[in-house]
């Protein structure tokens, strides 16, 4: 496994008796794969591992449960997670974290494995300085906006999933010679966008990494002499707006028969993709071991096929790029 040069390699070798794990922050599809890899390989290792029950707010309620070899079984091609999630306010207070620390110690919990997204990963470096229980995280996020890692786990089903939505969309818009602009997720990031406009060969994308030109989209729409079929992708976290509102300013200048298609939450769900469930598996198993390595506060992650840790404060104080070269490719090819 290796490190990012910022980190230094350490030689201490923990032995931990029993781990939690838990997920946390928006689902993704793979995040069941992960606590199976998880749980299946610290009991390899002889370690002990208890579920978490929805993230920290499982831990500052103290719903914390043992679990075995079947408690993971039948998981690794279902969506969601089986721990369940939450965005939880308690653990940003002083008061929630010291309860969540307090119900981690009755249960001999020693380290924990979190899979989640930069909300996960501050919470857990934060609990780590205060308390010092050691945190391994796996990126866990359809977004695929974590620095440190080329994928997360759920973006390669989110993006097959709204694929799969925008070719149904496109069959109706040619029948009824429609314009559609569809939102896709990604309140930060255009990841998403960025992919399934190529997979779709849509004709224009929006994202909230580059300045938005409704004018150009204008000037290219004024080329039709009739009004024809087209498929826009709109980031949800664009500047300008989301689908509807270039909807609506798109009806002022055109008399075009528009439709807004909202993806919405179905991009959370679904069984995972081969590649979220190979990638949870490895990044799970990586990160128990790391964990009984000694490290903490890191995020396993995969760059170039290889298993990364990355400190976990670098995954938010650093951006993942979107490579914004291929936006100008969907504008080139279509
Ligand atoms: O999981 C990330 C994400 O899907 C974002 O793209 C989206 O804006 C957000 O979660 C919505 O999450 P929720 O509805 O759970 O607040």
């Amino acid at each position: 496994m290796l490190r990012t040069p910022e980190r230094e390699q350490t030689e201490e070798i923990v032995s931990m008796k029993r781990i939690g794990v838990f997920t946390s922050g928006g689902d993704a599809p793979g995040m069941n794969a992960c606590t199976r890899a998880v749980v299946r390989y610290a009991l390899s290792q002889g370690v002990e591992v208890y579920g978490i029950r929805s993230g920290y707010q499982g831990m500052v309620d103290g719903e914390i449960f043992p679990m075995n070899g079947s408690s993971v079984s039948g998981i690794i091609g279902r969506g969601g997670t089986i721990l369940g999630t939450a965005r939880c306010k308690a653990f940003t207070t002083t008061e929630g974290r010291a309860r969540a620390h307090a119900n981690l110690e009755r249960f001999a919990i020693e380290g924990l494995v979190g899979c989640g997204g930069d909300g996960t990963f501050q919470g857990g470096t934060l609990f780590n300085a205060e308390f010092g229980i050691p945190m391994v995280g796996v990126p866990g996020t359809i977004d695929n906006d974590l620095f440190g890692t080329d994928f997360t786990i759920g973006y390669d089903t989110a993006v097959n999933t709204a694929m799969e939505a925008v070719d149904k969309i496109r069959d109706t818009a040619e029948s009824h010679n429609r314009t559609f602009f569809v939102e896709v997720m990604g309140r930060h990031s255009g990841f998403i966008a960025l992919d399934v406009a190529i997979a779709t060969g849509a004709e224009f994308i929006a994202v909230p990494e580059t300045a938005t030109n409704f004018e150009a989209l204008c000037s290219y729409m004024e080329k039709f002499p009739r009004p024809k079929r087209h498929i826009f992708i709109i980031s949800e976290g664009d500047e300008y707006g989301g689908a509807q509102k270039f909807a609506d300013d798109f009806k002022k200048r055109f008399d075009v028969d528009t439709r807004v298609a909202i993806l919405g939450h179905l991009q959370r769900g679904g069984s995972p993709s081969a590649r979220d469930r190979i990638l949870a598996t490895r990044l799970g198993t990586a990160a128990v071991r790391a964990l009984l390595d000694g490290e903490t506060s890191v995020m396993a992650g995969e760059i170039k096929g290889e298993t990364v840790l990355t400190p976990m404060r670098q995954t938010w104080e650093n951006r993942s790029q979107l490579p914004t070269e291929l936006c100008e490719l969907v504008e080139l090819l279509r």
